[in-house]
């Protein structure tokens, strides 16, 4: 199948890169110059474990191309359209410049019997609206939300856990439901459940799932608050209630909260679309959600500032980690970053380390200390936050950590780190709900 992938970010670098490797003749698209140099030369823009692999390997089939000339789509069957929607400047709603723009764009180059398929979060209503203009195109729009994660973007994509389609009614639907199983015909001879539907309950699946999941965060983040308030364990908690398999323990990590370029800006988006659609109490848990979540930050400098004693000014903190999750250099909406800025602007030193994310980190951050090392990070520190679970954060031996800090403090802000064997080694062990 000839497949065009526009705008190849997190999302449609992998994609593009992954539709190869299923047997597809891709072209990817993106306006950035450099990325497409960059992709084209198989090397990733971005951290992303196995992308750099999987697009030598798609490179060297000679089926993957990228370009910035958008008229090279033409040919292709199918286009998946993979730009950003970010949350707008000032408001809660999603930004949708980026999805208008490309299909203005593309709408030119179509041919009778494409498919243009919107791989992008986007408000519910969006695709119905999209798919009046493609009208008397010949073309069909499918709306086929993507769910991988960050950092597992490549076994997310060749391996979904499901697949949802977006189709219209009636042949149109039907047709373009056969020409997709074509695409996906890998992945569905594997197994993976497919669930074929209308446009609204597509884009709904995806907002739906992303508020689940903060929801689920952000619930084990208020059992944290109450532990806090009573002198019990979080970990402990999470643990025993996980063996319920209708709670099940996943996405019951309490700690600095959720971030990144999804679920911080997904739910506030959904919510802002419900107002639109004269619902919004249907989901005014979600303003709860969001504000437990911002507090969890709150709540780490606060912490820092009750280890030193009631004071950070002055203090050198080192923060390991930077960005918003393990296995990323993705710093949007980072919970690691929003607290090691806090604690700069409350007068500490904070010095930044991470494996991966230390250039994002300094172009937003420019004020920041950044270290190359955990090591370098905490030498001379009054207090160690770790603030991302990298592995070898989760690995720091606490004996010879404590050979190089001026105070043995450790903030353990994503609860992964044994307290017991920080507190044998002479550390003060302070950590999100827990004694
Ligand atoms: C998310 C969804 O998981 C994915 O399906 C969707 O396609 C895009 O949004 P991603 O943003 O890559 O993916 O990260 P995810 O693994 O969901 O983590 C989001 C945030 O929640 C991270 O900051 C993470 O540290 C935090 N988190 C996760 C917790 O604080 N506790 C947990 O138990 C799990």
């Amino acid at each position: 199948m000839r497949i065009s992938v526009i705008g190849c970010g997190y999302l449609g670098a992998v994609h593009a890169a992954a539709m190869t490797q299923l047997g597809h003749d891709v072209v990817g698209v993106d306006i950035d110059e450099a990325k497409v140099e960059a992709l084209a030369a198989g090397r990733a823009p971005f951290y992303e474990p196995g992308l750099s692999d999987l697009l030598t390997g798609a490179l060297t089939t000679g089926r993957l191309r990228f370009t910035t000339d958008l008229a090279e789509i033409a040919g292709a069957r199918v286009h998946f359209v993979c730009v950003g929607t970010p949350q707008k400047r000032g408001e809660f709603a999603a930004d949708l410049k980026y999805v208008d723009a490309a299909f203005a764009a593309v709408l030119p180059h179509l041919s009778d019997g494409d498919l243009l398929v919107g791989k992008s979060t986007v408000p519910v209503g969006t695709a119905e609206r999209l798919a009046v203009d493609l009208t008397g195109s010949g073309a069909t729009l499918v709306w086929n939300p993507e769910f991988l994660r960050e950092g597992l973007a490549v076994q997310d994509t060749l391996h979904p856990n499901r697949l949802v389609y977006g189709v219209p009614a009636g042949m149109p639907g039907e047709n373009a439901t056969a020409v997709l199983n074509e695409v996906y015909a890998a992945p569905l001879a594997d197994g993976v459940p497919l669930v074929v539907t209308d446009y609204a309950t597509a884009e709904l699946v995806k907002v739906a799932a992303n508020s689940f999941l903060a929801t689920k965060i952000s619930f084990i983040n208020a059992m944290a608050e109450l532990c806090e308030a009573t002198g019990a364990d979080v970990t402990g908690l999470a643990e025993a209630i996980g063996y319920d398999e209708r709670i099940g323990r996943k996405f019951l990590n309490a700690g600095l909260g959720f971030g990144g370029g999804c679920l911080p800006k997904d739910i506030r988006a959904f919510m802002a679309r419900a107002g639109e659609l004269g619902v919004d109490q249907a989901l005014s848990f979600l303003r709860e959600v969001d504000s437990i979540n911002m507090r969890r930050r709150v709540r780490m400098v606060d912490l820092a500032r009750e280890v030193c004693n009631g004071s950070i000014v002055g203090r050198r903190i080192a923060v390991l980690g930077a960005a918003f999750k393990p296995n990323s250099d993705d710093v949007r909406d980072s919970p690691a970053l929003s607290v090691a800025a806090q604690m700069q602007l409350q007068g500490a030193h904070v010095v930044v380390t991470d494996p991966q994310a230390i250039d994002n980190a300094r172009l937003k951050w420019p004020d920041l200390t950044f270290a190359e090392t955990a090591q370098d990070a905490a030498t001379g520190a009054d207090v160690v936050l770790l603030a991302t679970e990298w592995e070898q954060y989760r690995e720091l031996d606490p004996v010879q950590l404590a050979t190089v800090v001026r105070e043995k403090r450790i903030l353990d802000g994503r609860n992964v780190l044994d307290p017991e064997a920080w507190r044998a080694a002479g550390w003060t062990y302070r950590a999100l709900g827990r004694r």
